[in-house]
């Protein structure tokens, strides 16, 4: 077995050690900042070499295609926006804040307004310098609060350092609160007998990934790897309502190999490039890793390659299913994204119940 280093709880792979590990800021830092910070990771120790073939590694998983799902989603969304001009003569409205000059950022929100042109959403946006004030912010949110023709509004994460995010995000009324990140949207999430508004997109769209390929939740012992606001916690609690078993295993867990390999499915939010290894893994889980990590790869053009929070190579001998990264979560948080707005402008046009 190769050396492993403990780091915040967790038992790292050789390169992820000497980081510490801390779930939320490391996963919205990994997701948001695509710059290479570390060498390459996850060695081949555990994978399984065919018999035959010293070299090749035969794959057992099926991998679970994101893209074409997102796609899938896109095209029904796209459709049910055609019907609702039709039916109401209207379609619904998405807007964007955006503060500062971050270049991840400028592309994940440019992302979001094209994705929104595509299927028929009109988008609105602001781009505000990164010296806005809280209250200027406050003050453009409660415009598009008060603004029927704005199903959804969405800021931007993170905020420059002078900004509250907690007064930004509770400023959203619920009614548009398609990030889901609002608390009382969480707090519904976690009761009984209440139905939220809205549910985060990432969490949402790791569902949506095991329904649509026909992964049976209800009575499986499912642990989510990584409690943050926006995706572990979310996650778990969507799991539990869908009468999984849920274990959460986060940085203070003592043994989150052990626990995780009783898991029948394992989603990874973690932030740590390829943290979760084959031997982490009961034979035939299904795998859904959320993690975008930068690594080092000189091969590259950029210097770098993308990872998942998940040893992908180790994982696929010992996996049912499994996501890729890039191709798999990533693709389906944006199509939530849009599925949340069309389901808020459905409610405001009175095409469904007022409470899902
Ligand atoms: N930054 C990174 N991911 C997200 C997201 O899903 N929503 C918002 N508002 N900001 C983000």
């Amino acid at each position: 077995m190769a050396t492993s280093v403990r780091g915040g709880g967790f038992v790292l792979p050789p390169a992820a050690a000497g980081r510490s590990f801390s779930s939320q800021s490391n996963l919205l830092s990994n997701r948001l900042l695509l710059l290479p910070k570390i060498g390459p990771v996850c060695a081949p120790r555990f994978c399984k070499l065919r018999s035959s073939s010293p070299f090749a590694v035969e794959p057992s998983a099926t991998i679970i295609d994101g893209k074409a799902i997102a796609q899938q989603v896109r095209q029904e969304i796209a459709a049910e926006v055609s019907k609702m001009k039709e039916s109401v003569g209207k379609v619904p409205g998405l807007a964007v804040i955006l503060v500062g000059t971050r270049k991840d950022s400028e592309t994940y929100v440019r992302s979001k307004k094209k994705a929104c042109e595509e299927v028929g959403i009109d988008s609105y946006g602001v781009n505000l310098p990164e010296d806005t004030t809280q209250d200027e912010v406050l003050n453009f949110v409660k415009k598009f609060n008060d603004d029927p023709a704005v199903h959804g509004i969405l800021v931007q994460l993170p905020l420059p350092k002078h900004i509250s995010e907690e007064a930004i995000v509770g400023s959203v009324c619920i009614e548009k609160d398609v990030d889901g990140f609002h608390p009382m949207n969480i707090g519904a999430l976690a009761m009984q007998g209440r139905t939220p508004l809205f549910v985060s997109c990432t969490p949402k769209g790791c569902i949506e990934l095991l329904v649509r390929t026909g992964v049976v939740i209800k009575g499986k012992h499912a642990v989510v790897i990584g409690r943050s606001n926006i995706v572990g916690t979310p996650a778990a609690l969507l799991l539990q309502k869908q009468n999984a078993t849920v274990t959460v295993v986060h940085s203070k867990t003592p043994n989150p190999a052990e626990v995780t390999r009783n898991a029948d499915i394992v989603i990874a939010a973690v932030g740590v490039p390829e943290l979760v290894r084959g031997d982490w893994l009961k034979p035939g889980a299904v795998v859904i890793d959320v993690g975008i990590n930068p690594v080092e790869d000189l091969s590259t053009k950029k210097g770098y390659r993308l990872v998942g929070d998940v040893c992908y190579k180790e994982a696929c001998q010992v996996a049912s299913k499994i996501t890729p990264v890039p191709g798999g979560v990533g693709p389906m948080t944006i199509a939530m994204l849009l599925s949340n707005t069309l389901e808020s402008a459905k409610r405001a046009y009175g095409l469904v119940d007022a409470a899902p």
